[in-house]
């Protein structure tokens, strides 16, 4: 059915074409995929933002095997600004891309971008997040999500003693006193973690063993916007001089985000936490950017969750080539992602907590980083 309708949507666009007649060309004729050479075949990637590492390796991870397949590919980063990424993906439409993969900004606002690409028989993947509120999405590879804050809170109760490696009670009984933090209320992503770490939590703050001092327990309450580290930074701050101005001190606190976290380290560092008298509260984390791995090798951080971005990319080349094929993409879940529009059919792939004793085998062995990476907190 979607080759159908795409020869439909390309036979419509020649005809405006024709009727243009010597108006400026479209540049490629989107949409075309079955029975075109790759190397005649061009994928529009929109990346959000090179502030982080993880966009980066997720940008430079999907252009390497995409052009490996042989075709042409156009990144583009949106420096975390809607109007951009909004722009860059018109652009790639009229200048003919023949499939978007797009990691959006914000979730809801890309409708008009994706009915033109449907206009243009484009095919549209997802990628990592959600986009929302469209029919025009036909894929969505990423990881588990739900399974990724599900991690990130067993991480943290490890990491306070409460859990042990296996998931047994551990040594701790409690109460500890925690902090949440959640990310970008407009990427989808953000309320999977957050209500996949409150799955494990919420029962036990209801019996009293994980107390949040500040009271601040909802996703709204916790959001940190465009899951900006110096925004958490803050918020870590102001929960420091409203809720522990009485010599108390958090054991623990609930970050979705390696920046996230680093924005929390360094307010808990600069309000002289990390010493033997004051030791450093159990800070989880997403994403093993680099120097959160130096981090946790260093004692500071206590876990990150671990997305392997070059699976992502496999997948995500995978789907592409599906469509590009003229087929659909196999998905592996058709229930969980409901857009608001529709349920995306989609590719999960499973994730893996880091600790410290995590890092060689899980992260150097598998070639993702080297041992130098890790001693230095930067690659290359
Ligand atoms: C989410 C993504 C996370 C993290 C975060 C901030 O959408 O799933 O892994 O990267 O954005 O960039």
């Amino acid at each position: 059915m979607f080759t159908r309708m795409r020869t439909v949507a390309v036979g419509a666009l020649l005809v405006l074409g024709l009727a243009a007649c010597g108006g400026e060309g479209a540049g490629g004729g989107g949409g075309a995929g079955a029975g075109e050479a790759p190397g005649d075949l061009t994928v529009g990637v929109s990346m959000p933002t090179q502030t982080s590492e993880r966009w980066i390796a997720d940008g430079n991870a999907v252009r390497d095997q995409l052009t490996a397949a042989g075709y042409q590919v156009d990144l583009q980063y949106a420096n975390d600004d809607i109007p951009t990424q909004s722009q860059q993906i018109d652009q790639m439409v009229t200048s003919g891309a023949d499939l978007l993969l797009v990691a959006a900004i914000d979730g809801t606002a890309l409708s008009g971008q994706l009915q033109a690409a449907k206009d243009a028989g484009i095919p549209v993947v997802a990628y990592d997040r959600l986009i929302r509120e469209s029919p025009n999405v036909d894929f969505y590879v990423t990881f588990d999500n739900f399974q990724v804050g599900v991690a990130q809170a067993n991480a943290l109760l490890r990491g306070m003693g409460l859990q042990n490696a296996d998931g047994s009670p551990g040594p701790e009984r409690g109460p500890v006193v925690v902090e949440l933090f959640a990310g970008s209320l407009d990427d989808n992503n953000a309320f999977y973690f957050f209500d996949g770490a409150m799955s494990v939590l919420k029962p036990l703050i209801d019996d009293g063993t994980v107390r949040v001092k500040s009271g601040q327990t909802t996703i709204e309450q916790a959001a940190t916007l465009r899951w900006a580290q110096e925004t958490a930074q803050k918020r870590m701050e102001d929960l420091l001089t409203s809720s522990y101005n009485d010599g108390s001190s958090p054991d623990g606190v609930l970050s979705p985000y390696d920046g996230i976290s680093r924005g929390v380290l360094t307010a808990l560092q600069n309000a002289g936490f990390g010493t033997p008298a004051k030791p450093m509260p159990t800070v989880t984390g997403q994403d093993a950017e680099i120097a959160s791995v130096k981090l946790i090798d260093d004692g500071v951080q206590s876990s990150t969750v671990f997305k392997d971005t070059r699976q992502l990319a496999e997948q995500a080349v995978v789907a592409a080539k599906a469509f590009l094929d003229g087929g659909t993409p196999e998905a592996n879940d058709t229930t969980t992602y409901d857009n608001g529009v529709k349920v995306v059919p989609s590719y999960l792939l499973p994730v893996r907590t880091v600790f410290k004793a995590d890092i060689a085998p899980v992260l150097v062995d598998s070639g993702y980083y080297t041992a130098e990476d890790v001693a230095r907190g930067r690659q290359g």
